[in-house]
């Protein structure tokens, strides 16, 4: 199986792309929802938080790991590749930027993410890396991951709040901005509304799944691992809310049975 995990609800966007670039396997996802926010708390929290939810996935037979949570990604990804190093770790961090670096024109990159993210500096390490000329932006938007969860996805007041947002990034003359976070594709029209036509918008979500088929196709070995009844795919929260159901509908389009699980 390929195991997903998020702080939350939110890494159905990754799940979504994934099922499109690879409906032959089966999934198993994990969201934090007991424990979400990551993005507001320590790294020592949020890497034993991953750690935990990495296991839970790997007892439950995932063959490969998928770290749908930007936080997480930013925060524990190498600590995790350290902790398992015989399973395939795949991040949201980087397929992003790769994404990223391909499409601009002018290497003025913005970032928006939850605080975490933003303060992990992961991107700019990453990007100064690959090509030095590059110059990134960050932008912590806290009160985006609330709005999505409350439903308010087309509401004037999300509206202001984005615009708010992305104001010191249009100032620096972005021409690239990455949705380093997993609610923000639900929210990619109004962003990339107010971003203005000369931004081009990345969903890293679309680029992971690219990425983790390009790596089947190198690794037999593990797709033969792989569960191949792609319709049963099992989904697990540590705490299975109605906003959880709902959500996951938004994202999914359809419903889905989620099982409870406590992860310690
Ligand atoms: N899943 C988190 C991320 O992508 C957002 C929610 C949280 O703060 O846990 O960064």
């Amino acid at each position: 199986m390929i195991g997903i995990f998020d702080s939350g609800v939110g890494g159905l966007t990754v799940v979504k792309q994934v099922i499109q670039a690879l409906p032959q396997y089966k999934i198993i996802y994990f969201g934090d929802t007991a424990r979400i926010p990551y993005g507001s708390r320590s790294e020592a929290i949020i890497k034993k938080y991953s750690l935990q939810d990495t296991e839970f996935l790997l007892e439950k037979n995932a063959e490969i790991i998928v770290i749908a949570c930007h936080t997480a990604s930013a925060v524990a990804a190498d600590y995790l590749r350290e902790k398992f190093p015989q399973t395939k770790i795949f991040d949201v961090v980087q397929p992003g930027l790769d994404q990223a670096l391909k499409v601009t024109r002018s290497k003025r990159i913005g970032i928006i993410g939850t605080e975490a993210t933003v303060k992990s500096e992961v991107h700019e390490r990453y990007l100064k890396k690959i090509d030095p000329q590059t110059k990134v932006f960050y932008q912590a938007c806290p009160l985006l991951v609330p709005l999505v969860e409350e439903g308010w996805l087309k509401r004037q007041e999300t509206r202001r709040i984005v615009r708010y947002y992305l104001k010191s990034l249009k100032k620096n003359k972005i021409d690239t901005l990455v949705l380093a976070c997993t609610h923000y594709p639900l929210l990619a029209k109004i962003i990339t509304e107010i971003a203005g036509k000369s931004v081009k918008v990345v969903d890293p979500a679309q680029e992971v799944a690219i990425q983790i088929k390009e790596y089947l196709q190198k690794n037999p070995t593990v797709v033969a691992k792989l569960t191949k009844n792609g319709q049963q795919h099992e989904f697990y929260a540590s705490d299975v809310s109605d906003q959880f159901l709902n959500i996951s509908h938004k994202i999914l389009g359809k419903n889905i049975s989620v099982k409870s699980a406590e992860v310690t």
